[in-house]
C-alpha cells in the first residue's frame, strides 16, 4: 500500500483525477471501476475540468460502478445510476452503452450478479478501481463479515451504513439492501485507488493500514494487493502511527 497524505480533500481530487485522465489518454479503451458517495466528488469535478479543457475523450472508456441500492427505481434521485450521471457522466462524452451498473431491481439478483461479473471479465477486467471507505471499513458495500466475499452479491446493509447514508433520503426510507461487487472482484482490479477524507474515517483507515487482514475490516484485504494507492486528508490520517 502506498499512502499519500494531503492537506485537503480538494488536493486529493486534483491528484486522483490526474491519474484517471492520464489513464484515459494513454489507454483510451480502459475499463474503470467507479464509486459513489461524497468522497469521489472532488475527483469527478477535476476529471470534468480536465475534459472541458480538451484533448481527451471518454468515447472508448467503459465504466462499472461498485454497487446499487435494491428496490429503488433507477430514476430515483438517490440511485447510484442518477448520482453518476449527475456528478460525472452527463458532463463527459462517454457513451451510455459503456456505463454499467448492477440492477438493484432485478427479479433474480443471483443471475444479475453473475451477469455483471461475467461482463466485467469479458471486458478484460478493471484497469483502475476507485474506492471510498465506510466508517466501518466497508469497501463497495462489503460490510464487516466472517469471510471475505468473492463475486457480486446482494447484501443487507448494516446499521452503521444506514446511519451514514440515510441523510440523503428525505422523502422515502433508505433501502436496507444493495447489490455490490465482492471483495475478490475488487481485488482483481489491476490498480486500486482508495480515498478517505474527514475525521469519521480515521479509525477505519488505521485498521485498514495498521491492523490485521480480517473480514471484520473489509478494506484490510487491500494490504494484499500489489498496486494500491491510498489518498488521505490529514483528518482521516490522524490516528496513523
Ligand atoms: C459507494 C461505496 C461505498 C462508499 C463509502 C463511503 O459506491 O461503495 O463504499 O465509498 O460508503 O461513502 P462516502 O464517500 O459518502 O463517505
Amino acid at each position: 500500500m502506498k499512502v499519500n497524505i494531503f492537506k485537503t480533500a480538494e488536493e486529493i481530487g486534483v491528484a486522483v483525477a490526474e491519474i484517471f485522465t492520464n489513464e484515459v489518454k494513454n489507454n483510451p479503451d480502459c475499463v474503470l471501476g467507479l464509486a459513489t458517495g461524497a468522497t469521489p466528488i472532488p475527483t469527478y469535478q477535476n476529471i470534468i475540468s480536465t475534459y472541458e479543457k480538451g484533448g481527451i475523450s471518454f468515447k472508448g472508456v467503459k465504466t462499472y460502478n461498485l454497487d446499487e441500492y435494491c428496490n429503488l427505481p433507477k430514476s430515483d434521485k438517490n440511485s447510484y445510476y442518477t448520482f453518476m450521471h449527475e456528478q460525472l457522466f452527463n458532463s463527459l462524452d462517454i457513451l451510455e452503452e459503456n456505463v454499467h451498473f448492477l440492477d438493484g431491481n432485478a427479479a433474480d439478483c443471483d443471475e444479475e450478479c453473475k451477469r455483471y461479473d461475467d461482463e466485467i471479465n469479458n471486458a478484460g477486467g478493471i484497469d483502475i478501481q476507485l474506492l471510498g471507505i465506510g466508517n466501518n471499513a466497508h469497501i463497495g458495500f462489503n460490510e464487516p463479515a466472517d469471510e471475505f466475499t468473492t463475486g457480486s452479491f446482494k447484501v443487507q446493509l448494516t446499521e452503521s451504513t444506514i446511519n451514514a447514508n440515510k441523510i440523503y433520503f428525505d422523502e422515502n426510507p433508505m433501502p436496507t439492501h444493495a447489490l455490490t461487487m465482492g471483495i475478490q472482484q475488487i481485488m482483481s482490479a489491476k490498480k486500486v485507488i482508495l480515498i478517505a477524507t474527514g475525521p469519521k474515517k480515521a479509525e477505519a483507515v488505521k485498521n485498514m493500514i495498521e491492523g490485521p487482514v480480517t473480514a471484520q475490516v473489509p478494506a484490510s484485504i487491500l494490504q494484499k494487493h500489489d498496486d494500491v494507492l491510498i489518498f488521505l486528508d490529514e483528518a482521516a490520517a490522524s490516528l496513523l502511527k
